[in-house]
């Protein structure tokens, strides 16, 4: 296993890959990682010949600097528990990815400006100037993302339309703890009591899944908030129930053929998402 910092150590490397005919699976990531990505990377190792790890927190996609401040970050250990799973480590810092400021402006058609695009202004933007950057260094031939970041993966994937990227874009299930808490870097920051409450997520989601039918959207939409609102120390940013392609709400079941449910849960100062799919 390889780590470089420089976009022309990687391009060498991938560049011979490319002369002996070799696949290139890559997984992005902002390190401090989990188990989560460590399917990622395994996943792109069934799917590929060799596998590609970025390693980069991405300064242009935190709307809050605080946000920034306190993200997790181990670069040893993360070395560590990607030993023997990829070949190649990209770890570049924001001088090689930045050289100068990138003033593109990205419109994914409305996919950006719901959910996490209305509470993080900015947010896709800055995932799509890192993720182009890094696609075009890298130049995969397939990439994976996790499920979790169920908006993410949908401009992701709109993304490499738009720039008309030869690339696959592959979503791969969102993994849990065993109390069934989505899998996310951030988990690291919850307080122990914090910690004892988020599963609450992930069981309310679970349980509006069994209780749709014979409800209304609006009424899921209800119970949901409502339970969680009333665990301590957790607080709802948003619940929406959209449909999965294009992400705008729905009113009723049978206004589209795959619909999930998106939330945003403030654990303490912790921003925690997940979601469930109702219909698929
Ligand atoms: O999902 C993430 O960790 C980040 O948004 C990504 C895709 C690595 C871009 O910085």
């Amino acid at each position: 296993m390889k780590v470089v910092a420089t976009k022309n150590e990687l391009q060498k490397i991938i560049n011979h890959w490319r002369e002996k005919g070799l696949t290139v699976g890559f997984v992005p990531t902002m390190g401090a990682l989990h188990e989560g990505h460590l399917s990622l990377v395994k996943e792109a190792k069934e799917q590929s010949d060799v596998v590609v790890v970025s390693i980069f927190v991405n300064p242009t996609q935190f709307n809050n600097p605080d946000d920034l401040k306190s993200y997790p970050s181990n670069m040893i250990r993360d070395l560590k528990m990607l030993e023997g799973m990829c070949e190649l480590i990209f770890a570049p810092t924001v001088k090689e990815m930045y050289p100068e400021e990138d003033k593109r402006q990205f419109d994914f058609g409305g996919l950006e400006t719901v959910m996490e695009g209305k509470f993080r202004p900015g947010h896709f933007n800055g995932v799509a100037q890192i993720v182009s950057r890094l696609f075009e260094y890298v130049k995969p031939d397939k990439v994976f993302f996790g499920e979790k970041d169920f908006q993410q993966l949908a401009i992701i994937r709109r993304l490499v339309k738009e720039l008309k990227m030869p690339v696959e874009v592959i979503g791969c299930p969102i993994i849990r703890e065993a109390d069934g808490l989505a899998m996310s870097s951030r988990n690291q920051l919850l307080e122990p009591v914090m910690r004892k409450n988020a599963p609450i997520i992930a069981k309310t989601l679970f349980d509006s899944f069994n209780f749709a039918t014979g409800k209304t959207v609006q009424e899921i939409k209800e119970l949901v908030v409502t339970l969680i609102n009333s665990t301590k120390l957790l607080e709802v940013e948003y619940f929406d129930i959209v449909d999965g392609d294009t992400l705008q709400s729905v009113d009723k079941w049978s206004d589209s053929g795959y619909i999930v449910g998106c939330i945003a849960v403030f654990a303490g100062k912790v921003r925690l998402i997940d979601n469930v799919t109702y219909k698929k």
